[in-house]
């Protein structure tokens, strides 16, 4: 860890489409700088698994109106690795297949992106966060010190999740990577195409095409990107 005590602490904003490298670099760039990460998809996912678990679902299609009251009294925390739903360890349960279906579909709604922006924001407010999402650039933080838009090839981006989810075995039967892709290229279509908060890129933003890159170097390209804005 290199915490740069004496440098003013920045925010740095990733955002990009699904499986594109995001929380990785995000989560090791944090550590190399000090800083906290903060998954805001886990906290998209938190919110979705509320909602599935309420039997709510096919209401909200129809009303989302509804969803108020499933946001009223909700917790999100993050201790360390793990994301805590009012007080729950859901770390594995919001990686499930259902979550991933319907978590574009819930990350839509407005009451839903009011909530979690107000938290995001408070989240941040002391800076010294490596935040990712899809519009932290754009809405959460436009002012912060470093944008970073990290894209990938589909495909590739498709083998990426399905190693990672061959890794993790459990009893859940792993989808193909052709599955993978479909439902990749959905949530990208569903991300871009709604109303509030839409995934795009802010003009500020550095594009990082990770499709070629390994792990090593994509992280090597934010954290130099990082130490220029702070040694700036
Ligand atoms: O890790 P993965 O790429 O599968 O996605 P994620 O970062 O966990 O985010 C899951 C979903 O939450 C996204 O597909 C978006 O629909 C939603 N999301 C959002 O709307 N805004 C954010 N800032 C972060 C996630």
């Amino acid at each position: 860890m290199e915490n740069r005590i004496g440098t003013r602490p920045i925010i740095i904003a990733i955002d990009g489409p699904a499986a594109s490298g995001k929380s990785t670099t995000a989560k090791i760039v944090a550590g190399k700088l000090g800083y906290t990460y903060i998954d805001t998809g886990a906290m998209y996912r938190s919110v979705t698994l509320r909602v599935l678990r309420s039997g709510l679902l096919d209401a909200l299609r129809r009303d989302a109106g509804q969803v108020a009251g499933l946001l009223r009294d909700l917790t999100i925390e993050f201790r360390g690795d793990r994301v805590f739903l009012d007080g729950e360890d859901v770390s594995e349960a919001i990686r499930e297949n259902l979550v991933s279906r319907e978590v574009s579909f819930v990350s839509s709604l407005k009451p839903v992106r009011d909530r979690l922006l107000e938290l995001q924001q408070s989240m941040g407010a002391a800076r010294g966060v490596v935040m990712d999402g899809r519009d932290i650039g754009t809405v959460v933080f436009p002012d912060a010190e470093l944008k970073i838009f990290l894209v990938a090839d589909p495909r590739e981006r498709a083998r990426r999740r399905h190693a990672e989810l061959a890794k993790k075995g459990g009893s859940a039967t792993v989808p193909t990577v052709e599955e993978l892709e479909e439902e990749i290229r959905q949530r990208d279509r569903e991300d871009e195409q709604r109303t509030h908060a839409p995934l795009k890129r802010h003009p500020d933003a550095v594009v990082v095409d990770t499709s070629i890159l390994t792990i090593e170097e994509q992280v090597a390209q934010v954290y130099g990107l990082a130490v220029k804005v702070l040694e700036g």
